[in-house]
């Protein structure tokens, strides 16, 4: 399987709304999508071949990237295409100068975890009781390189 994948535009809330829906048990709407969309520094990929298969969404500030959301419709899991994703987005956030990309995921994730795992993101802190008001966070991150030396 290899889908295209190709950049996310405001055109897409919706339809990344509704595969969210599919996908997190406390969805992000239409609205939310907008606005994250909208928001300076905002850039994702969508992986599609005739049917819309996934998607990575981020935002970058200054010299740190940040995945706000990362899916894969379910029938399409465990092919590579979040890894691939994941590895698209982190070369185009390097590319654009990032130094690191940094992303939050439930403990209780497993795929989630194993997939951050196998492409090199390191766990930096904890946000206790994150999600749900139950479920901790995990803030894991990655470096892109772009690191400038200090000085002398
Ligand atoms: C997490 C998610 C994006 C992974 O997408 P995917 O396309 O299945 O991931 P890949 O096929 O690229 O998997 C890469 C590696 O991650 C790990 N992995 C992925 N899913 C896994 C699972 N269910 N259990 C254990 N390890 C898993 C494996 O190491 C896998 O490599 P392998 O298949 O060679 O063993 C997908 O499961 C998903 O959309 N989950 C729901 C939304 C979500 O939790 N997103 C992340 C929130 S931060």
């Amino acid at each position: 399987m290899s889908p295209a994948l190709s950049p996310l535009a405001p055109v897409h809330a919706v339809l990344i709304a509704g595969m969210h829906r599919i996908s997190f048990a406390e969805p992000w709407d239409e609205a939310a999508m907008a606005g994250l969309l909208a928001m300076p520094g905002a850039f994702g990929l969508l992986a599609a071949d005739e049917a819309p298969l996934g998607f990575i969404l981020c935002r970058m500030a200054a010299d740190e990237a940040e995945v706000l959301t990362l899916l894969v419709l379910p029938p399409y899991r465990r092919s590579g295409l979040g890894g691939r994703l994941l590895a698209a987005a982190c070369a185009q956030a390097a590319s654009a100068g990032a130094a690191r990309m940094f992303l939050e995921v439930a403990a209780d994730n497993a795929a989630g975890l194993a997939l951050y795992a196998a492409r090199g993101f390191l766990p930096v802190g904890r946000r206790p009781r994150y999600y749900g008001g139950r479920i901790d966070a995990l803030i894991l991150e990655k470096y892109l390189g772009n690191i400038i030396p200090a000085a002398g």
